[in-house]
């Protein structure tokens, strides 16, 4: 398991407490193939991953546009870093297949940013948002 459901930031807005949950079930089972190095596996789980991140992003972003949020394009921003990031490090496992190149992403990079950007993005657009 990468990330405990209790290390993530409840949040205003059950819309997103929900995408959230949901993201970390995947990626906990993307990180258990990962540690396995089970190769099918992870190519399989990495499209999820991608599906699932992109669905939780552009959730997000629709509702901050709905609301007319002011910092929608900070938010935004932060999104479209580890968009980016994603797509370089699915690129990069296409050619090289290393599981422990991903596995270094997951631990030190994205599981840092997850928590870090729902304790402040997250946390502070829920509140603009309220409860939906
Ligand atoms: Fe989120
Ligand atoms: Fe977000």
């Amino acid at each position: 398991m990468l990330i405990q459901l209790n290390e993530i930031q409840q949040v205003a807005n059950e819309v997103m407490n929900m995408l959230h949950e949901e993201e970390l079930e995947i990626i906990n089972d993307f990180y258990d193939a990962v540690k396995a190095k089970d190769i099918e596996k992870i190519d399989e789980l990495f499209k999820v991953v991608l599906f699932d991140v992109e669905d939780h992003f552009k959730t997000e972003e629709d509702m901050m546009e709905q609301a007319n949020y002011v910092n929608f394009q900070t938010h935004k921003s932060d999104h479209d870093t580890m968009r980016e990031k994603l797509k370089k490090f699915h690129d990069r496992w296409e050619i090289l297949k290393s599981p422990k190149e991903v596995q270094g992403f997951l631990e030190k990079d994205f599981k840092k940013w997850i928590k870090l950007h729902i304790s402040k993005w997250d946390t502070e657009t829920a509140l603009h948002l309220g409860h939906s």
